[in-house]
Formats: C-alpha cells, sequence, structure tokens
C-alpha cells in the first residue's frame, strides 16, 4: 500500500457533535485490585491467538507493538530493552480507536487492528497525544477506515496538520475538559491533561470498564513480552528504573502538570491504567500512583546518595570514591557511584529523582567544568529538580574553580541545600585531603540518617488557575491579563474561566 498520504486522500465525513458536557465525577477512590479479564477474552475465538492482542477488558482490546530494534527513543535515549507503542480498540455500538503506533510498527499494528475490528468499520479514532510515536499511523488509519472521526483537543488538531499535512477539520470532534461521547453503553469523559507531556495531551476515562486511557502518564521503557499486565511481571525489579528513567526524563520537568491531572484522578474511580507505553495496570495502582506523587512533587524517593565524578586520569575518581567508602562506613546503605563519562545522562537523571543527596565531583576542565559534568547538571537544571541536598568535590592541577561553577548552577534549582564544604584536591587526593573528605563524609551521612537539618520545606505557591473553555490549557496567576492569547489554541482572554 502507498503510505505517501495527501489531503487528497482524505474522505470526506462531517464531524460529529459531542454529547452533552459534563465534568468528570466524583464517584469513588482508586481501586487497588480489579479482576482478571483474559477469560472473557477467550470466549471470542475469532480474536483468540491473533498477533499481540490482548483482552484488557471483555470490550477493550489491545492492539499496540513493541519495538525491541530501536536504539535511541526520541534519538537520545538509549533503550535496550525496546519500548511497545500502545494502542487499544473498545468494541461497542461504535467502534473506537485509542491513539496508534510509530512509524516503525505499522505493519504489525495494522494486522492486529484489522483482525480485533474483523470486518466493522471504525466510527472513531481517539487521539490522546499527538507525538508522532504515537501519531504516525493516523493519516493510514484515516485512508483505510474513511468513515472514522478523529476526537482530540483542538491542539492536537493543529500540531497533526503540522507534522503530517493532515487537515481534519471536517471530520474532526474537538473535544475539552470534561466533554462526554457515548459510543454504545460505554460513555468515554475527555480530560485535558496539557504539557503531560506535550500542550495537546488529554485523557480518555471509560466509565463502564473504570479505565484511564492516560496518553504518556504511568508509562514505562521496554518492549511488552507477551505479558501485557504489571501484575504478570515483577514490575519493582524488572521495570521500576525504565519506568523512573521514562517518567523522569521525558515528563519530568512538567511536575506541576502532573500533580494537577493526579488531583483530577484522585476523584475518579480508576480501576485500569492504559497508558501508551508499558505493561497495563489492574491491580496497586496505589503504588505506582505513589510513585508518581514522589516523582511530580521532585520529592526524593529514598533516603540516598549518589556519587558523581568526572575524572580525566584518576584523581577526582579516587577521591570520590574515598568519600562513598567514608559514608558507606558511616553507616549509609545504598551509595551509588557513577562515572560522568560513561554512564548516559538519562540514568543519571533518573538517579538524581531517585536520591536525597548528590555528590558532585569534577576537574576544571577549560577554566570550567568537565564537560560532560556540566552537561549532566544543565540536564538537571532543565528537568526542573527541586529538594536535594547537594556537596561539592573539586578539583585543578593550577586554578581549581570546578566546585564553585557546579554550585552556581545548583544554587539557581528550588529549595535544594549545600552540606558541606566543598573538598579541594590539587591533581590527585593526597594525605592532607583526608581530613576535608572524612569531615564531608560526616556532614553527608549525618544528613542521610536524619542528624542534620533536612531541604527546607518547598515553599507552597498558591497561584489562581484559569482553563482555557477551548482547548483546557491552565493559564496560572491572579489575573488573565487582558492581551493575554491561549499559547495552544490561540483564544483571548475572554475564554478562560476560573478553574
Ligand atoms: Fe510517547 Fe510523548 O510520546
Amino acid at each position: 500500500m502507498n503510505r505517501e498520504i495527501t489531503r487528497r486522500d482524505f474522505i470526506k465525513a462531517s464531524a460529529a457533535g459531542i454529547a452533552a458536557t459534563s465534568l468528570l465525577g466524583t464517584v469513588g477512590a482508586f481501586a487497588e485490585e480489579t479482576p482478571k479479564n483474559d477469560d472473557a477474552f477467550k470466549g471470542k475465538k475469532k480474536f483468540a491467538g491473533v498477533k499481540n492482542c490482548r483482552a484488557v477488558t471483555e470490550d477493550i482490546i489491545y492492539v499496540g507493538v513493541s519495538d525491541r530494534r530501536i536504539q535511541l527513543f526520541e534519538n537520545v535515549y538509549p533503550i535496550p530493552r525496546g519500548v511497545a507503542y500502545n494502542s487499544y480498540v473498545l468494541l461497542d455500538d461504535k467502534t473506537v480507536l485509542f491513539d496508534t503506533v510509530d512509524r516503525s510498527v505499522t505493519g504489525q499494528f495494522f494486522e492486529n487492528l484489522t483482525a480485533v475490528l474483523d470486518g466493522k468499520k471504525l466510527d472513531y479514532l481517539v487521539v490522546n497525544h499527538m507525538e508522532p510515536d504515537h501519531s504516525s499511523a493516523i493519516s493510514e488509519v484515516l485512508v483505510r477506515y474513511p468513515e472514522a472521526k478523529v476526537v482530540c483537543t483542538k491542539a492536537a488538531s493543529i500540531i497533526l496538520n503540522q507534522f503530517f499535512d493532515c487537515d481534519i477539520s471536517d471530520r474532526s470532534v474537538i473535544v475539552g475538559e470534561g466533554n462526554t461521547l457515548k459510543v454504545g453503553k460505554h460513555t468515554l469523559t475527555f480530560v485535558m491533561a496539557p504539557m503531560v507531556h506535550w500542550p495537546e495531551v488529554m485523557m480518555t476515562y471509560d466509565d463502564v470498564s473504570g479505565v484511564l486511557f492516560s496518553a504518556d502518564a504511568f508509562g514505562s521503557f521496554g518492549a511488552l513480552n507477551g505479558n501485557l499486565f504489571a501484575d504478570e511481571v515483577n514490575f519493582e525489579q524488572d521495570w521500576l528504573p525504565d519506568a523512573r528513567r521514562y517518567y523522569c526524563n521525558i515528563v519530568g520537568k512538567y511536575g506541576k502538570q502532573v500533580q494537577d491531572v493526579l488531583a483530577k484522578a484522585g476523584g475518579v474511580n480508576i480501576r485500569i491504567l492504559c497508558p501508551t507505553h508499558g505493561p497495563v495496570w489492574r491491580k496497586n495502582l496505589g503504588w505506582i500512583l505513589e510513585k508518581y506523587n514522589l516523582w511530580s512533587s521532585y520529592t526524593p524517593e529514598e533516603k540516598a546518595v549518589m556519587v558523581v565524578y568526572g575524572s580525566v586520569y584518576g584523581g577526582t575518581e579516587s577521591a570520590a570514591n574515598a568519600l562513598a567508602a567514608k559514608i558507606s562506613q558511616n553507616g549509609v546503605a545504598n551509595v551509588s557511584v557513577y562515572d560522568v563519562s560513561k554512564t548516559h545522562v538519562s540514568e543519571l537523571i533518573a538517579e538524581a529523582f531517585r536520591c536525597s543527596h548528590i555528590v558532585l565531583a569534577s576537574i576544571t576542565y577549560n577554566m570550567g567544568i568537565f564537560t560532560p559534568m556540566k552537561n549532566f547538571l544543565l540536564d538537571l537544571e532543565a528537568h526542573n529538580l527541586q529538594n536535594r541536598c547537594f556537596s561539592f568535590i573539586e578539583n585543578g592541577s593550577w586554578s581549581p574553580v570546578s566546585g564553585k561553577l557546579m554550585r552556581e548552577i545548583i544554587d539557581r534549582l528550588h529549595n535544594c541545600s549545600v552540606e558541606g564544604k566543598t573538598v579541594t584536591i590539587m591533581s590527585s587526593p593526597a594525605n592532607k585531603d583526608t581530613e576535608a573528605l572524612t569531615t564531608l563524609a560526616e556532614t553527608v551521612s549525618k544528613s542521610v540518617l536524619g542528624n542534620s537539618k533536612p531541604a527546607k520545606e518547598v515553599e507552597a505557591v498558591a497561584l489562581k488557575k484559569w482553563v482555557c473553555k477551548i482547548c483546557g490549557y491552565v493559564y496560572e496567576g491572579d489575573k488573565v491579563p487582558d492581551d493575554y492569547k491561549c499559547p495552544i489554541c490561540g483564544a483571548g482572554a475572554s475564554v478562560f474561566v476560573g478553574a
């Protein structure tokens, strides 16, 4: 099939209106467990054994695809365990597809979709997230299923056209916060989630199953290996590091927006989380929600120390190792040490979100910070890390300045403290440096073990929120300025209402 799709390929179909709007109802707390539902799926023999398809509920089928060939996610993040692009079909009076897949796996995806639809037409494609790892197959879906209408935010429709020259104005259903769509016995409710991870993101809640199609939220790096549900794998042992690395690097900058969505979710009876990457959550939802609460509030997951060093001839490495050993001897467990030149920065970012205390040890290089260390620190700043305790070791053979320069970057982070005095070594650690290293180790250890003042409490700044009625974008401030334009949909100040 020719995949070069142009505007002319799109068969015109009238856009459907949306059912009456209503805010997402408050119907209960998070369910801790949901029943296994594979039995219901097994009864539908026409689906059984078809490619990657598995039942999430009796009428929601997984049609996503895993990719183990990819080396770098977003051409940045190494993913040796691959990644899954999740997509789901709801079979009701109307058929609904939730998101699509990356262009690398469209062959398998259409096999899955064709098998699950089993000759039915597709009525709706819900686009929760427009990033191309989920939207690359939209153009082909629209050609293959000419009656399908696209349900998305206004911002998603704009970005779709930017990426794929794909004008859906004559077959789109533009939705905003709390809009609903009845597709039979199921009613879908749309929840705006701007900046989790892009501005156009929304989530979709199904009232019958309690499924929240959560876009990138609650996702993870890692291909699915037959097991679809998080309770079918040892998630904490085998998946948590990749889930943390995925969250911190992809969404970590937008903690406030994630907190906003978690607050909305807290009032909804969610039984199953269906993210666009990684396993589906149907048990112990509270566990992953708590992880997200910690990560998005920039609260350390553990009282733990990570030591990161940048070293050329081994002197700084030796000092970092000596400090780590002294901290360990003081009774601090699970100290971790990383060579900044050998560890991918995405791993370091994830560890920084996990640990409460971070020791930075760097040589002075071109009268600055060692380049990989500087890159790491600027990435920390870009990801908005907060509420951590930092300590420093600097090295220089004639004019050591890296400690001062590292601290200048750390001082720009919100609510981060500095523990102890910067240890300065000249080329390599000498006996005269032992006392300074021992003192710094004692200071860090006491802080970790709770005998020292923690970082000061996060200052709560309560800003009023104003929601764009068109696209759901949230403006924060005392008042929306008269000349303000929504950065997502371009609407003026008059369409913003107080949240
Ligand atoms: Fe998986 Fe933000 O895309």
